[in-house]
């Protein structure tokens, strides 16, 4: 996807541009042709010739330089590039940014270019989210600049928080999925993912029913989610009052029996999410509706265990799914009981969301999780269910384009 795409990158004064070397390398290994543009912050950390070695061509820096201007203009330099990546951005160039200031060379190629600008922040967690820098970066993304990272960490300044250049792979990930989606495609074109959602319902007889609180509205908006990636999505919903999602091929069920026949057929997947709320037990169901006799006792119901749909799929095997996804929906000790929910089941990711009489995540509209993985523990802000799936999906796609 990077082949011969051509980046003009943009390096401000930050600590983090000691990871631009290793960016320029891996981005050339991919076949990337990268300028550099070095503010005099960045010659701080980082050398011209250090640039120059690495990307194989003139590193610019002066925006008054004769040669330069007569080589090639500040408005050609910003105009010869698929993209213009800012990494790192600092609090003052996305100031300087978002008011269209141009008193060096790097801010002056950004006021001058029309080719779409990326920024990869980096700075003090205090500056990052200082209103200033926030409202900055809302009018540098109303604008259509797009943003990766920062992340979560420690921090060169000795703080701990919001600030982190993102890691070069996710830079290279978010430069892959822009040249993808400009194309027309998204980072899972040609992947298969297979999500189920919703709860099951367990008949008792044929007018009554075993069933659970979930809504669906988790599971339904990761499916839409990976479908915008470009992933060739499969259903398999339980009874839910939420609309089949656009692009989604969707199988509707009831019981946790057809929910896992469904699965098996819609089998081979690369990508398996299993985020319905299925019933551990099915009803042994009388044929006919059971009558309440007067002075009878009451009748028992007769549970037997149902197939694990999650544990079922990541078994292993040749065809077992490259990533398959669980969640945990629990009431105490979450991570806990979600690392183990993780090991049991042999799946690769655990999702684990507190569903407590009050957290509001059964049929509310937001949901906190953590993600836990082989690497850990990792414990997302409160976020739409939407956007949990978004950045469910991202962490797929990033996943997966790094194991195909
Ligand atoms: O064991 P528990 O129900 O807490 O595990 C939750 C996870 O397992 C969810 O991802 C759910 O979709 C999945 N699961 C399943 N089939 C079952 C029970 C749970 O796929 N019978």
């Amino acid at each position: 996807m990077l082949e011969n795409r051509r980046i003009l990158l943009i390096v401000s004064g930050g600590i983090a541009a000691v990871k631009v070397p290793d960016l320029i390398r891996r981005l050339r290994e991919r076949g990337a042709h990268v300028r550099c543009i070095l503010t005099k912050g960045g010659a701080q950390f980082v050398t011209p010739l250090t640039l120059g070695s690495l990307s194989g061509d003139k590193v610019y820096q002066d925006l008054f330089s004769l040669t330069d201007e007569a080589e090639m203009g500040h408005i050609r330099l910003s105009r010869e590039a698929d993209i213009i990546l800012v990494a790192p951005a600092t609090a003052d160039i996305m100031a300087k940014m978002a008011s269209g200031q141009a008193d060096d060379l790097a801010t002056t190629a950004l006021l001058a270019t029309d080719k779409p600008v990326m920024i990869a922040p980096s700075m003090n967690v205090m500056m990052w989210t200082h209103p200033a820098t926030q409202a900055n970066l809302l009018t540098l993304k109303n604008r259509e600049v797009k943003v990766v990272g920062p992340s979560a960490g420690d921090l060169a300044c000795g703080e701990v928080g919001n600030g982190r250049m993102a890691e070069v792979p996710e830079i290279i990930a978010a430069l892959t999925r822009f040249f993808q989606k400009n194309d027309g495609q998204g980072p899972l074109t040609g992947l298969r993912a297979l999500v189920t959602s919703g709860p099951t319902h367990e008949p008792i007889d044929p007018v009554r029913y075993i069933a659970n609180r979930s809504s669906g509205k988790q599971g339904h908006a990761v499916a839409a989610a990976l479908a915008e990636l470009g992933a060739q999505v499969t259903l398999v919903s339980g009874p839910t009052n939420e609309a089949d999602p656009d692009g989604v091929k969707v199988t509707h069920v009831e019981t946790a029996k057809q929910m896992m026949k469904a699965c098996s057929e819609a089998l081979p997947a690369e990508i398996v999410v299993c985020a319905a709320a299925v019933a551990d037990w099915s009803v042994e169901g009388a044929k006919q509706k059971i009558k309440k006799e007067k002075g009878a006792a009451a009748p028992s119901l007769n549970l037997s265990e149902n197939p694990d749909i999650l544990a079922t799929l990541s078994l292993p095997g040749p065809t077992r799914p490259m990533l398959v996804v669980g969640f945990a929906a629990e009431t105490q000790n979450l991570i806990e009981s979600a690392q183990s929910k993780r090991a049991k089941k042999n799946c690769d990711w655990v999702v684990a969301n507190d569903v407590s009489p009050g957290t509001g995540t059964f049929g509310g509209d937001s949901n906190t999780v953590h993600l836990v993985t082989a690497d850990g523990v990792e414990s997302w802000p409160t976020l739409r269910k939407r956007a949990v799936a978004e950045r469910l999906a991202e962490r797929i796609a990033t996943y997966v384009q790094r194991h195909i």
